[in-house]
């Protein structure tokens, strides 16, 4: 049998990693500012998160949701601490498109209605609902269209508010990344976060914060939404959650009430999944790693400033993104296979930038000096020497 051949992938094979460090079969060392798109937070195999998936694994690794599992409690309970968000009610589930889709599905069941606002250049998954709130058609198979997806421009507060105006009463949710992702590092302003909040509130609309790639401490708080100072009604989580341990979640503000059986898992908030991701919380804690991602995000984003070759340089924490110009197209290639340095992208143009939260002075000095290396030999700007 064939693999089914749904992904364009680099021609490395990864056999062993530490830290913010990956090696292939030849042994050879990678620096890896990508975190396999975001989902490594506290360094691969950080060895506080193998021992507590190794001692769970000891004593039972899974049970079904029909009897108590401790480790869920313990997991909400450290949730709602670091993330600052002790009264909300935390649902496990598995990957990052099913916390949106149960989120859109709760709000729905919450409010009795349909239609949902997205916005232009979202990712929120794969599957249907949250397919279906994602703005690019090559995702949308025709049996995920639906009329209740109503796309807005992003960052457009006066398009938002003419909206509500318009259907404010048939508005379920409304479902916004606070830095877009995929749709290449777009920071949601504070100002369009707090109309999103303020017009969920006057028209009785669930105000769903996508933070499967922003949230979980990469910004340097634990939900990017945060900044704008305004709660939402749920927030979605994965990727980070588990430090590549597939878990994820959605928490749920107190008025909104959970009845049985509206939503439901198998393997959601199994007993190896809550320790990996009690291990990354802890870690986060104890290694304080949300100033860290502000520290080392801070420098990256000064030294990116500094080179004049890449524009827009942006995001928050250790989520930055920079445009590359035509004549530097080649340069995350280039990082990849000259420089063994990882980095992610967004189309057209965008380099990404998702390493771990633990990332070192060290390292995000190494990918300066590569980035420049590159950048000069793509455009030289000084004379040869031969030439002189
Ligand atoms: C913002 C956002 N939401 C949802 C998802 C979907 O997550 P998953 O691939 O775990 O289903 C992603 C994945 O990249 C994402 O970036």
């Amino acid at each position: 049998m064939n693999l089914f051949d749904v992904y364009p992938i680099n021609d490395i094979t990864i056999v062993k990693a530490k830290g913010s460090y990956v090696w292939d079969e030849k042994g050879d060392q990678y620096l890896d500012l990508y975190g396999g798109h975001a989902v490594i937070s506290i360094g691969h195999t950080h060895p506080h998160w193998v021992s507590r998936i190794e001692e769970q694994l000891e004593k039972i690794a899974f049970y079904s949701n029909s009897i108590r599992i401790p480790l869920q409690q313990q997991l909400a309970e450290k949730l709602g601490k670091v993330s600052g968000k002790p009264d909300y009610q935390l649902f496990l589930c598995n990957s990052g498109a099913e916390a949106n889709e149960n989120a859109l599905k709760l709000a729905s069941f919450h409010n009795g209605r349909k239609k949902v606002v997205a916005f232009s250049k979202s990712f929120h998954g794969r599957t249907s609902l949250a397919v279906a709130v994602t703005d690019n058609k090559n995702y949308v198979a025709p049996v995920n269209e639906t009329e209740n997806v109503i796309f807005l421009p992003f960052n457009d507060t006066a398009a938002l508010t003419t909206c509500f105006k318009q259907q404010g009463g048939e508005i379920s949710a409304v479902i916004v990344e606070g830095i877009q992702g995929v749709g290449g590092i777009n920071v949601a302003d504070e100002s369009f976060l707090k109309k999103i909040r303020s017009l969920c509130d006057d028209y009785g609309a669930v105000y769903i914060a996508d933070s499967v790639q922003c949230g979980y401490g990469r910004t340097g708080k634990f939900f990017s939404h945060d900044f704008a100072g305004v709660s939402a009604d749920i927030y979605t989580m994965a990727k980070g959650m588990g430090n590549g341990f597939p878990v994820a979640g959605i928490i749920v503000a107190p008025h909104i009430k959970p009845k049985h059986f509206q939503l439901g898992t198998t393997f959601g908030g199994n007993h190896l999944a809550c320790a990996a991701a009690l291990a990354v919380l802890e870690t986060i804690e104890e290694e304080k790693l949300m100033g860290n991602a502000v520290m080392i995000g801070k420098y990256l984003k000064d030294e990116l400033n500094n080179i004049p070759e890449i524009e827009n340089v942006r995001g928050r924490g250790l989520m930055i993104g920079f445009d590359v110009p035509e004549e530097l197209k080649d340069l995350k290639k280039n990082l990849l296979w000259n420089q063994q340095i990882f980095t992610g992208e967004a189309k057209p143009n965008v380099i990404r930038l998702l390493p771990s939260l633990a990332l070192k002075k060290k390292d995000a000095e190494q990918f300066i000096d590569a980035l420049k290396e590159e950048i000069e030999k793509l455009v030289p700007t000084s004379t040869p020497a031969n030439q002189e």
